[in-house]
């Protein structure tokens, strides 16, 4: 069972300043799943990816990503897993390509293709042009390009399509079905647009303040909630169970 799962959290806890921000955590995302994580404002998505990425260390609790521990064997879990945390930094004096070197470098690992991966992400015939001078969906574009450039096997994207427009919000969903149908990734975001969640997750969990209430596929969510995924997210986070 424990192969078959790209991340699980157990009782995952965080307290910033003694006050608990993330409580009694648990979460499963299968391998080669989408896993949509959505929450109001402040619920906790963003501390929940950083600690599964050892960026924050967990306060109690544990947390296994691809069968290691995310304290213990950080940099292995770096080395396979591509991430998106929040607004992405660059060296803003440089081209699209000599960003994705450097991070290339960084991580020790080489990929030749860096025009491909640009063209996968929409960004392609960019060229020497400067980050600086980059729209916030170019930003976004690249930040995705450098969760993917190093091949890994799981993609950590915390809001990866914040400031796409309509096409560009259209060109990630395929990508991500490409990625994770022909080229076994997984992929866990989170994301506050619930209709784009819904057509991109097999799977998706609820965090409300700083506890994974519920995990459920879109199907079950069309299922019980005629009314729609919006109507479901109103309900459970406002303390309803939504089961019934
Ligand atoms: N370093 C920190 N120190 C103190 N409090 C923090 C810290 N980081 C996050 N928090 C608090 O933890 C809570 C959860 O924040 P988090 O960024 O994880 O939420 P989120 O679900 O990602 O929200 P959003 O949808 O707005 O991105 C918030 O109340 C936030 O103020
Ligand atoms: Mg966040």
């Amino acid at each position: 069972m424990g192969n078959l799962l790209a991340v699980s959290t157990k009782r995952l806890t965080k307290a910033f300043d003694g006050k608990e921000i993330i409580h009694g955590c648990n979460m499963t995302v299968e391998k080669g799943t989408v896993y949509g994580f959505v929450g109001k404002n402040g619920a906790g998505k963003t501390t929940v990816f950083k600690m599964l990425l050892g960026l924050l260390r967990p306060t109690m609790g544990e947390a296994t990503v691809l069968g290691m521990d995310s304290v213990r064997d950080r940099s292995e879990i770096l080395r396979h897993t591509g991430s998106l945390i929040e607004t992405p930094i660059f060296y803003e004096h440089l081209s699209a390509a000599d960003n994705l070197k450097i991070h290339l470098a960084y991580m020790g690992i080489e990929n030749t293709d860096l025009e491909n991966v640009l063209t996968l992400v929409g960004l392609a015939n960019i060229g020497t042009q400067p980050v600086s001078t980059f729209s916030l969906g170019m930003r976004q574009r690249l930040g995705i390009a450098r969760a993917l450039v190093h091949k890994p096997e799981l993609l950590i994207l915390d809001e990866p399509i914040n400031g796409l427009d309509p096409v560009g919000i259209i060109e990630m969903r395929e990508l991500f079905h490409t990625l994770v149908r022909q080229e076994n990734y997984t992929i866990l975001l989170s994301s506050h647009i619930l209709s784009e969640v819904e057509q991109i997750a097999d799977r998706i969990g609820v965090i409300v303040d700083g506890t994974v209430i519920q995990e459920i596929s879109p199907a079950e969510i069309k299922e019980k909630h005629p009314a729609g995924i919006e109507d479901y997210f109103i309900k459970v986070t406002n303390g309803g169970k939504a089961n019934e």
